[in-house]
């Protein structure tokens, strides 16, 4: 009886490594194991047999029932694996392929120039040890102008035209330097972080000025911080960015919120209003770097005996006309294909 028994399990051993389907494991399953299977009708050979032979034969056929439950199991799992491996390779999408080497009429995107630089920008300062900040789009007047010591009534304010809404309390940030204020709120120094982002004012276009443009605000504050480190950094930004050394100028600057302040200016080829093909040297102006006023250090409980700070607030759409010698600044939102791409880093 127990060579029946082994020799069942042998033949279900070899009709298994056959079967190709879950399905062709469970009808082998029951033909063996099932009411009218094999190993069944085994032990119903057995029923006149005495009561000693019976007690030893049972424990061996449920062992025998328990092995084919488990070489069927095993075997399931193995076709299942197979069927989603074959499954996956049919269906793999290679995400590194380029679309033009299968289909060179499909247009497919890239990354906007001025993203292209902000992400380098976003590099430049990791690199340095920068933080990365973001903040909202729609601001309040306390963190836009108030916090920055330009109250209602203050000149300033006439520089940067606000869209304000309905409510008349809140705004489309005119600049980066929100961040300023929520970035020193919630840090002690030593600190030092970026934060690129778009920005709104009411603008009157030109060449130069757009109504919605992006800035990268910069910070750092810590001990003896002094208009040193803020020239090392800035001409490393621009190392960095154009690969070569670029001729820029800095004039004082005045900010209601800084002292002392400086604007940084950059040689760039400036398009001629009255004959757009030709191009003759210009100043452009790219960014206000300043040492940050020792009141507002102290409004946010810094202690300007111990601490002192840069910042900085980059025209970013600025700095890719320069790098690329892009004439107007309106291209970038035209969402014209001819424009952009020429930028194309796919
Ligand atoms: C400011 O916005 C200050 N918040 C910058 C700052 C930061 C000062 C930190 C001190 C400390 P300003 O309005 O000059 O400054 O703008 C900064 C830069 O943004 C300009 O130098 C210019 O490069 C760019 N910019 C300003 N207005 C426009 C515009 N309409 N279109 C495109 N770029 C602009």
């Amino acid at each position: 009886m127990q060579q029946k028994i082994d020799q069942a399990i042998k033949d279900f051993s070899s009709e298994l490594i056959l079967t190709k389907t879950p399905n062709d494991v469970l009808d082998l399953k029951s033909r063996y194991i099932g009411k009218t299977g094999v190993i069944s009708e085994i032990l119903k050979g057995i029923k006149d047999a005495s009561i000693e032979i019976k007690r030893s034969l049972g424990p061996l056929a449920n062992a025998a029932k328990e092995q084919i439950e488990s070489l069927s199991a095993e075997r399931i799992e193995i076709l299942e694996t197979e069927t989603i491996n074959t499954k996956l390779s049919a269906e793999k999408v290679d995400l590194s392929a380029r679309l033009g080497i299968w289909d060179k009429t499909l247009i497919h995107g890239g990354v906007h120039p001025t993203h292209q630089v902000l992400r380098e920008l976003e590099d430049i300062f990791l690199s340095m040890g920068f933080e990365v900040l973001d903040g909202p789009h729609i601001e309040d007047d306390y963190h836009n102008f108030e916090a920055l010591n330009i109250p209602a009534t203050h000149p300033a304010r006439d520089m940067q035209d606000t869209f304000w809404f309905a409510n008349k309390k809140n705004l489309l940030r005119t600049h980066t330097s929100t961040i300023q204020i929520r970035g020193m709120k919630e840090r002690k120094p030593p600190f030092r972080f970026v934060a690129p982002g778009k920005v709104f004012r009411c603008e009157r276009t030109d060449a130069t000025h757009e109504m919605v443009f992006h800035q990268l605000e910069g910070m750092m504050v810590g001990k003896d911080i002094n208009v040193g480190h803020l020239i090392y950094f800035m001409k490393t930004l621009l190392k960095e960015i154009f690969k070569k050394d670029m001729e820029v100028r800095l004039r004082p600057g005045h900010f209601p919120f800084v002292e002392p302040g400086f604007e940084l200016d950059i040689r760039w080829k400036k398009p001629d209003p009255k004959k757009p093909s030709e191009r003759y040297s210009g100043w452009l102006e790219l960014l206000p770097c300043v040492l940050v006023h020792p009141n507002v250090l102290k409004a946010w409980g810094i202690d300007p005996s111990q601490n002192s700070g840069f910042a900085f607030g980059l025209g970013l759409d600025r700095l890719v006309m320069v790098k690329h010698g892009i004439e107007v600044v309106r291209h970038f939102h035209r969402g014209d294909l001819r424009f952009l791409s020429q930028f194309a880093n796919y």
